[in-house]
């Protein structure tokens, strides 16, 4: 995987940065409690480092699923030993993950779309609901270019299914603007990226991508394009996607 940036020092990339860090001082000063979800990917290493150099008081938290990769679980190491933060972790009830595993298999999110999902609303969607309540405002790290599903994606967009404001600040952001911002500023992040994980998720869901394919290739691969979210992001298969600003 070429982490190359191509316009390392444009004025473009500069205003885009620094519309970045506008959006996130007017978060930590006008929406609080409000918290960032972490994935612990690149994108997310580039928030966390412009919340935490600037001390912004907002809570960064994490999905631990129990399925992570070690590496993306070192992340968080990482985070500790350059920041000092600890990333808050929401694990899922055990009750339920057990119950699952009993009824259909450890890894039964291979067998449809339908256990697929319900195996990402047991991990992610109830404690994200968990982690969210409370708050005014969440952040999280998703960008237009990422997907098919992305393209309509705001900065700030209402979010009815959790009643408080979302944010995507890096939403414009290029992939090759968050690597260039990453080798700026020595930001840490999952070494996997080196190794064709683009996009990490689960460990069993997700696989390193060839050159050429599509960045979320490897996410879900098994499955279609439009089936490809994880339900953080969706609510009865519909985007919450209403723009305020
Ligand atoms: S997913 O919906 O397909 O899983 P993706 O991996 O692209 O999402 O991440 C998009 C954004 O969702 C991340 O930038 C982050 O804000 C949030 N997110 C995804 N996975 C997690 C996680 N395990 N913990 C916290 N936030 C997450
Ligand atoms: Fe389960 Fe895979 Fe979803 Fe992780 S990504 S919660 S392992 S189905």
């Amino acid at each position: 995987m070429s982490h190359v940036s191509s316009d390392s020092n444009s004025a473009a990339f500069e205003h885009l940065l620094s519309s970045t860090k506008a959006t996130l001082h007017r978060i930590a000063q006008e929406f609080t409690p409000a918290v960032f979800a972490s994935s612990l990917a690149a994108e997310d290493m580039v928030l966390t480092d412009l919340i935490l150099r600037d001390k912004l008081n907002i809570t960064i938290f994490s999905l631990e699923t129990g399925r992570l990769h070690a590496e993306t679980l070192g992340v968080l190491d990482k985070i500790q030993q350059r920041y000092n933060y600890t990333v808050t972790l929401f694990k899922p009830e055990q009750s339920a993950v057990d119950e699952y595993v009993k009824a259909n298999g450890l890894d039964a999110f291979y067998n449809s779309v339908e256990m697929r999902k319900e195996c990402c609303r047991i991990r992610k969607v109830e404690p994200l609901n968990r982690a969210l309540a409370g708050n005014k405002a969440w952040i999280t790290g998703q960008r237009k270019a990422q997907s098919t599903t992305r393209t309509a994606l705001e900065i700030q967009e209402e979010d009815a299914a959790h009643s408080m404001t979302k944010f995507n600040p890096l939403a414009d952001w290029s992939e090759d603007d968050v690597w260039h911002y990453i080798r700026q500023n020595d930001v840490p992040y999952n070494p996997l990226h080196d190794h064709g994980y683009p996009s990490i998720g689960c460990q069993p869901c997700t696989r390193a991508i060839e050159p050429g394919e599509d960045i979320r290739a490897g996410r879900w691969w098994w499955e279609n394009p439009e089936s490809k979210e994880c339900g953080l992001h969706v609510v009865d298969g519909k985007l919450v996607r209403v723009k305020t600003a």
